[in-house]
């Protein structure tokens, strides 16, 4: 039988009575985490947000409250009166909190009654990702998951306060609009008002925040949910948040510190921990050749060297003609992996295939000198390689010849792996570094075309300008990332504000008058109507809440979030809608799978 709370009040929550509480009456509201009768005496874990209390319910003092505690079931809500009392010596919980003390019970409200749940709170164990989300409000209840969302709320705090002060204010773009350039597939939402017109949600606020510069706003920020219909991965979610930020009459080097300072806030808001600034700077034409990746892990070494000159006209004919024809050989070492197994290296030449080389090259440095399938054409460098390598016995070292860019990324795949493999990667390590100078085009060999890297409003630096005529692919932007831990968890960059130059880079990226002007018309006027020089960044809130809270994916930090395929086991959504509403749509559903081979 349940009650209603009949006018009882909480006096505390379950996480914050101690020893210094003894016999204080108290009223606990919360749900039966654990219950167990010993036979006389009914002991009641009791769960809020903040914690756990021992409720002890003695059938000699409070008769009715015990006789209501045996029908108690797991996750009941309770409500319970009595008084606070240290625990028999010997009988303490030092793990928890409230271990010194136990809630003697007097009297003891059903609030409501719960069925046999599809999983236990308590248990961590291996519960499937599609149960835990069809019950997410279950898995929520989970302690460690819920403190994920008072982390992410302490950051959103942190966030505001910190801009704020800056003269940052908040203000909210549309949901639902047109088309916005950030490159994924748009959600699309039919209008009833305008048959055969739909708006897009927004993958970002991008253009809006640009209109707010025009608009003379300043400094804008906005936590804003962004949608994109994209492949998701355990960093991505088809709606995420971004820390969006724009400001005006700042230039990269003045809007770096300041974004930075936002960064040393959330970090010593929430964790306490100081981060020492200015937070390094890479090119990224740098940390492709030193990590093979534009999103470097800087938490450990283990950089690539470029050894394309040693194998030059040499022995070693697969590498020499890498060398000789423009390509360029890479290497890293792994500091005492010499001991790998013949059947480990074959898997590493395997893993490196799958990542596009050719090949790869195994050495291992032994006293007595290199173990490798190709020593002996390694011999007549060996001591150079090594000395470029800085590799001694028990080392391992890996090479591969290609392309600059393949060679590249395929060993700084396999130096992030490996770091992860054998222990590298400190844990409380937290490395952050920007990386600056893209390129503003990517050749887009396909289509005959230019793409931007970033987006189309990013300018560039003002000494390539003239390069956008002359040579567009070595024209560098004035675009950033920051980079955590190997993750990128923002992007940005000071976009163009003069209308000729934003008309080139249309042109280069074969975006015709006509078609410039439908797209994105309202932002051409707006850059003829006195547009201030600006940019920005944003910062993905989830992949940084996640990186603080040590979580691997950006779903524990979620509350609702879908699954690999996009849906919600929980609402069932995506689901059909009633006939009637897509008439009113003028919308028919057609087998798009049917017909195809
Ligand atoms: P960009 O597209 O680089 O830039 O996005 C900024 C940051 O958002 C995060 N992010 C994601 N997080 C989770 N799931 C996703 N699907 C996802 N996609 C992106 C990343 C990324 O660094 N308008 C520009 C910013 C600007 O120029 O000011 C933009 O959106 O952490």
């Amino acid at each position: 039988m349940t009650e209603p709370l009949g006018g009882w009040k909480r006096t505390h929550t379950c996480g914050e009575l101690r020893g210094t509480d003894a016999d204080r009456p108290v009223t606990l509201m919360g749900w039966a985490f654990r219950r167990r009768d010993h036979g006389g005496l009914i002991f009641v874990d009791l769960r809020d947000r903040d914690g756990v209390t021992q409720c002890v319910v003695n059938p000699a003092e409070a008769g009715a409250a015990h006789t209501r505690a045996e029908g108690v079931r797991s996750e009941f809500v309770l409500a319970v009166r009595g008084v606070v009392a240290r625990r028999p010596a010997g009988t303490e919980n030092a793990r928890l909190p409230t271990g010194e003390i136990e809630v003697q019970v007097r009297e003891l409200r059903i609030l409501n009654e719960a069925r046999p749940l599809p999983f236990p709170i308590e248990d961590e164990g291996d519960v499937d990702e599609l149960v835990r989300l069809k019950y997410r409000y279950l898995d929520l209840r989970r302690p460690p998951l819920f403190q994920n969302f008072r982390l992410r709320d302490a950051v959103t705090r942190s966030v505001r306060g910190y801009l704020h002060g800056q003269g940052f204010i908040e203000v909210e773009t549309p949901i639902l609009t047109r088309q916005t350039p950030e490159g994924a597939r748009d959600f699309l939402v039919p209008s009833r008002l305008s048959p055969g017109n739909f708006y897009a949600l927004p993958q970002s606020p991008q253009l809006f925040k640009q209109l707010l510069m025009v608009a003379g706003f300043e400094r804008y920020f906005q936590i804003a949910r962004c949608f994109r219909d994209e492949d998701f991965r355990r960093d991505r979610q088809p709606e995420f948040t971004q820390i969006d930020v724009e400001t005006a009459f700042l230039d990269r080097d003045d809007l770096l510190p300041l974004i930075e300072g936002m960064i040393v806030a959330v970090f010593r808001d929430v964790q306490g921990v100081e981060l020492a600034t200015p937070f390094p700077r890479l090119t990224y034409a740098e940390a492709l050749a030193r990590f093979g990746s534009d999103k470097p892990d800087l938490r450990f070494g283990l950089e690539l060297v470029d050894l394309t000159e040693l194998f030059r006209g040499g022995e070693f004919q697969a590498l020499a003609q890498v060398a000789g024809t423009g390509g360029a050989v890479k290497g890293f070492r792994l500091p005492g992996a010499g001991g790998l197994s013949r059947k480990a290296a074959d898997d590493l030449t395997a893993e490196a295939k799958s990542l596009g080389a050719k090949g790869l090259v195994w050495v291992k440095v032994t006293a007595e000198g290199l173990q490798s399938p190709v020593a002996r054409f390694l011999e007549p460098v060996r001591e150079v390689l090594l000395r470029r390598l800085g590799a001694g016995p028990g080392d391992l070292l890996l090479l591969v010849g290609d392309t600059m860019p393949l060679a590249a990324a395929v060993l700084g795949r396999l130096r992030v792996e490996l770091a992860q493999r054998h222990g590298l990667v400190p844990a409380d390590r937290r490395a952050l570094a920007w990386i600056v100078d893209f390129p503003l085009f990517e050749y887009n060999a396909a289509e005959k075309r230019w793409d931007s890297m970033h987006h189309p409003f990013t300018a560039p630096r003002d000494e390539d300008v003239a390069l956008m005529e002359s040579d567009p692919g070595r024209a560098l932007a004035k675009a950033y990332d920051l980079v955590l831990n190997g993750q990128e968890i923002g992007g940005g960059s000071i976009r163009i504000h003069q209308q000729p130059i934003q008309q080139k880079v249309f042109e280069l990226l074969g975006i015709g008058k006509a078609e410039a002007r439908a797209k994105f018309g309202f932002l051409l006027d707006a850059l003829e109507f006195g547009a201030p020089p600006m940019g920005g960044i944003a910062l993905g809130l989830d992949r940084l809440v996640a990186v603080l809270a040590g979580v691997d994916s950006i779903r524990d930090v979620i509350a609702f979030p879908k699954t690999q395929k996009g849906t919600d086991p929980m609402t069932d959504a995506p689901s059909p809608v009633p006939p009637v509403l897509l008439r009113d749509l003028g919308i028919r559903v057609v087998d798009v799978e049917k017909g195809k081979p």
